[in-house]
């Protein structure tokens, strides 16, 4: 991967010129990419002088990185930007800049819009420009007001700084690599389309560079990320056509490495070479997030899912045949325009039918620009919430007995960080359940064996049994 400054399209700022000693807070919001996202911007921008802080009334620029999903997140976003206008007011008085930049899914979606909105706003950078963040701020901080929402013909990552090591380790022993982005599938719910993009894979090679950087820093579990990361293709090394199954299985060669995860996948893009890996591959951890948003026919068409309710649950037992000891997570979307009571109950049944260790559930969110925001049939605030109530209380008894049937199992646990109490460490079972240990003699990093004693509502208690 390019350790060059980007110079495609703009001049490259000197490394410290005139930003030295300057401080950068971000604040993350929406799924995994934008946890990514974040770190590579900050990376980027530590090439250029600038430090990473925690501490918002430190920092000389602040970057809220959005998500677009739902109207909820989208509209934090414009509280926020308030707080911070507040903050650059009152930092002029003292003569002290404020530079302030919107990133991310929101960025892409309303571009200058976000201007008119929250004036104190400098500049608005799209998810696939970040690599010209540099630039930008050099023209901010001339006065422009910088909008930059295009799709770059170059190739970001191409662009984007590799993780740095001491900056990967300071992050910790597991690590997010994103491989795919954006997506080609318009669920008529979802605005994923319209802020990222068209899908497009990140090759091979660019990919096991990045991931034999991070284990050469000291990470353990890679969890490769994509809106559908199960479409990831490329050409592999050996000239055939690689999905995601042989891309795993080529990452999971790498010496060092313990653990690899993928997320989101699409059940349309579970192939059977994918599937063959949760059999073959020791070093893939046995946890599936395969969302269905919905279990009925009707609303699944709707929803332009393209599968049948049948087809997933039958989807899913192909893949438990392989490996019985999979641990299901999926996401649910409730009152979607023209859902019934019986559509409903549908729902409820595929859950019983598949039963979940893990699951993330909303309310139908009318985004504008789709076609769900056009469709008759939108289902009451007050019947969403009951359906909400209803369909969480299941998936979280299904949790509470996943994480019951756990107690007595000894496993490998991957130790993450330092717990609540003093002496403790906190690491992630293979079902990527928090498990809280009495550290001594292991450090964060180890993967140590230990026997599950207690389930809490969010977490499972362990004792080490060594070997
Ligand atoms: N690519 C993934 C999902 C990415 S978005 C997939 O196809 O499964 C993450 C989740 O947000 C979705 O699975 C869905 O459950 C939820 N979501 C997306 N749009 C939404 C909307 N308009 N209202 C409510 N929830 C939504
Ligand atoms: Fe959104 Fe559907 Fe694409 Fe997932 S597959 S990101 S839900 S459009
Ligand atoms: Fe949100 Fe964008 Fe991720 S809309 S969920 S941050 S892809």
């Amino acid at each position: 991967m390019s350790e060059q400054a980007p110079t495609l399209t703009v001049a490259p700022v000197a490394p410290g010129e005139a930003t030295a000693g300057r401080k950068v807070f971000v604040k993350t919001y929406g799924c995994q990419m934008n946890v990514y996202d974040s770190d590579r911007m900050t990376d980027t921008l530590a090439r250029d002088g600038y430090q990473t802080t925690d501490v918002l009334e430190e920092a000389d620029l602040v970057l809220l990185n959005t998500c677009h999903i739902r109207e909820k997140a989208a509209e934090k976003v414009y509280s926020e930007l308030g707080r911070l206008r507040d903050m650059k007011k009152a930092r002029a008085k003292d003569g002290r800049a404020l530079t302030i930049g919107v990133t991310g899914c929101v960025a892409q979606a309303e571009g200058a819009e976000i201007l008119r909105r929250a004036p104190a706003v400098d500049l608005v950078v799209g998810p696939q420009t970040y690599h010209r963040l540099p630039a930008m701020l050099k023209r901010a901080k001339s006065g422009e007001r910088v909008v930059e929402t295009e799709y770059a013909i170059e190739d970001k990552f191409e662009h984007l700084p590799a993780p740095d090591r001491a900056r990967t380790r300071a992050r910790g022993v597991t690590a997010f690599l994103t491989v795919q982005e954006g997506c080609d599938k318009f669920c008529t719910f979802c605005v994923v389309p319209y802020t990222r993009g068209a899908e497009v894979s990140r090759p091979v090679a660019q990919i096991v560079a990045e991931a034999e950087r991070l284990v050469a820093a000291g990470v353990r579990e890679i969890t490769l990320l994509g809106q559908n990361v199960n479409a990831w293709h490329g050409a592999g090394p050996d000239g055939g056509e690689w999905g995601l199954g042989n891309l795993l299985r080529r990452l999971s060669q790498i010496e060092g490495l313990a653990r690899l995860r993928y997320t989101t996948s699409h059940p349309r893009d579970m192939d059977e070479s994918l599937i063959a890996a949760h059999r073959d591959l020791p070093k893939l951890m046995p946890y599936l997030h395969l969302p269905v948003q919905t279990g009925s026919d009707r609303i699944l068409k709707a929803m332009n899912r393209r599968h049948t309710a049948a087809e997933y649950i039958a989807l899913i037992e192909r893949i438990r045949a392989v490996q019985p000891d999979l641990a299901i997570s999926g996401d649910f979307i409730v009152g979607f325009p023209g859902e019934t009571d019986e559509d409903f109950e549908d729902t409820l049944r595929l859950v019983e039918t598949v039963g979940y260790a893990q699951a993330f559930s909303f309310k139908y969110s009318i985004r504008p620009g789709t076609p769900g925001a056009q469709m008759d049939g939108h289902v009451a605030e007050a019947v969403k919430a009951e359906r909400l109530e209803r369909l969480q209380d299941l998936l979280f008894r299904q949790q509470r007995a996943f994480a019951a049937g756990c107690i007595g199992r000894g496993i490998d646990l991957l130790l993450e960080k330092p717990g609540r109490m003093p002496g403790q460490l906190v690491g992630r079972s293979p079902w990527l359940q928090p498990v809280n240990i009495d550290a001594k003699g292991s450090e964060i990093g180890d993967i140590i064996r230990v026997r599950i004693t207690d389930a809490g509502p969010n977490s499972l208690f362990a004792e080490a049994t060594g070997a």
